[in-house]
């Protein structure tokens, strides 16, 4: 009839990973025995202690809308956390909970960034990044990294990207689809350019429980002023096996925003879920701390024996993650597939059935992502095809 959508809803792009993954579902539906590699989650059950409390909260009738931020004993549980584990000392108002962390991230880059405002990622990013800058009316300032520098954005990079449009630097340690974890001189590198800047930073750091072999550090705990600066971002999604629970939170010292963002987060969803804020005061206390550790311990024990067998294979090549639970792996030299990562997907899915996810999706051609959130068998019989595969070109 001639109407006509929001500019801003036509500006978002459909994903990239929609064409293997619709195409890994059409082979699964032939017959085809598909072993899928693309899971952006773990592959566990959430742990018990959790579960049972959200039972208790049902049966207790907590079943009305609670404060938009959260109730206050999760506020308190998430203070306690980031003052504990992370060296961050907030204060409950600095404090608010959203439907996993992918709608923290959407809040606050509706709350800061302006149309024309620029915006610095590191590439190869999480997709949902520039997707939220373009829908706010920003503009994603690109910034190419190298496996050499572990995929990770230098000082003498960023200070290059910086004009005075920029507005904001999303950092995301450890990294999706990386698995590379920033360390302290190297965020204190970072911090060093910023200093004397009004720029935001935005700290995603889903994956801090899931590393092997390294330290986590929170951006923020580096000095005053990146604690000033920063939004520390997180949520219970990967770390404790809860992404269908929907919880994430964001924290700034700027209170302003924080109301600012709650007043927008009020007229559109309100509360979470009052059953998994119950729930999630257990998580934040760390009483389910040994299951997330028993994950961790199969997640590396996968990851080291996947890093090492891809390593083997001639053509490929990945850097070792010291998080999250993604390889990177480098396929560029590989014959006919080596710069074209999304027809290397397509025909290793219908040669093999093996879905990977392709680099150009995170901004980086050349590599394709491979989840090891799923059993040490799936990953044997994983390798043993990529091995038919990479042989046959
Ligand atoms: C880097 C990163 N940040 C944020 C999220 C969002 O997680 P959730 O919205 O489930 O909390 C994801 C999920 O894939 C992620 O990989």
């Amino acid at each position: 009839m001639g109407q006509s959508y929001a500019r801003r809803i036509e500006s978002l792009g459909e994903s990239t990973t929609i064409a293997i993954s619709t195409l890994a579902r059409e082979l699964k539906q032939a017959g085809k025995d598909v072993l899928s590699f693309s899971a952006g989650e773990p592959d566990f059950d959430t742990p018990q202690v959790i579960k049972d409390e959200a039972i208790r909260a049902l049966k207790s009738g907590f079943t009305k809308y609670t404060a938009v931020a959260g109730i206050p004993e999760l506020l308190e549980s998430i203070k306690g956390k980031l003052e504990r584990e992370n060296g961050l000392k907030y204060e409950k108002n600095e404090i608010l909970v959203s439907n996993g962390a992918k709608h923290s991230l959407f809040n606050v880059i509706q709350a800061l960034v302006d149309v024309g405002d620029e915006v610095i990622i590191p590439s190869p990013y999480w997709v949902t990044y520039p997707e939220l800058v373009i829908y706010s009316g920003g503009k994603p300032v690109i910034v190419q990294t190298t496996q050499e520098s572990n995929f990770k954005i230098t000082a003498s990079q960023l200070k290059k990207a910086i004009t005075p449009k920029t507005k904001m630097l999303i950092l995301n340690t450890p990294s999706n689809p990386t698995g590379m974890v920033y360390t302290q001189e190297e965020i204190a590198a970072l911090a060093e350019v910023l200093k004397g800047t009004k720029i935001w930073v935005v700290s995603d750091e889903m994956y801090e429980k899931l590393v092997y072999g390294v330290k986590f550090y929170s951006v923020a705990a580096i000095s005053d002023d990146m604690m000033q600066r920063t939004i520390t971002i997180n949520g219970l999604s990967k770390s404790v096996s809860m992404t269908g629970w929907r919880i994430g939170y964001l924290a700034s010292k700027d209170r302003k925003l924080v109301q600012l963002i709650n007043n927008l987060q009020s007229q559109c969803t309100s509360n979470i879920n009052s059953i998994t804020q119950k729930a999630a005061v257990v998580a934040f206390k760390g009483e389910a701390d040994n299951e997330i550790e028993e994950m961790r311990v199969a997640f590396e024990e996968r990851m080291n024996f996947t890093c090492d067998a891809i390593n083997n294979i001639q053509g490929l090549s990945v850097n070792k993650p010291q998080g999250a639970f993604y390889l990177f792996i480098n396929i560029q030299q590989l014959p006919q597939y080596g710069n074209d990562s999304m027809a290397f997907c397509h025909k290793i899915l219908e040669d093999q059935g093996v879905a990977l996810v392709p680099g150009c999706a995170f901004g980086m051609e050349g590599f394709v992502r491979l989840s090891f959130a799923c059993s040490l068998e799936q990953l044997k019989e994983g390798v043993a095809r990529i091995v038919n595969f990479t042989k046959a070109l």
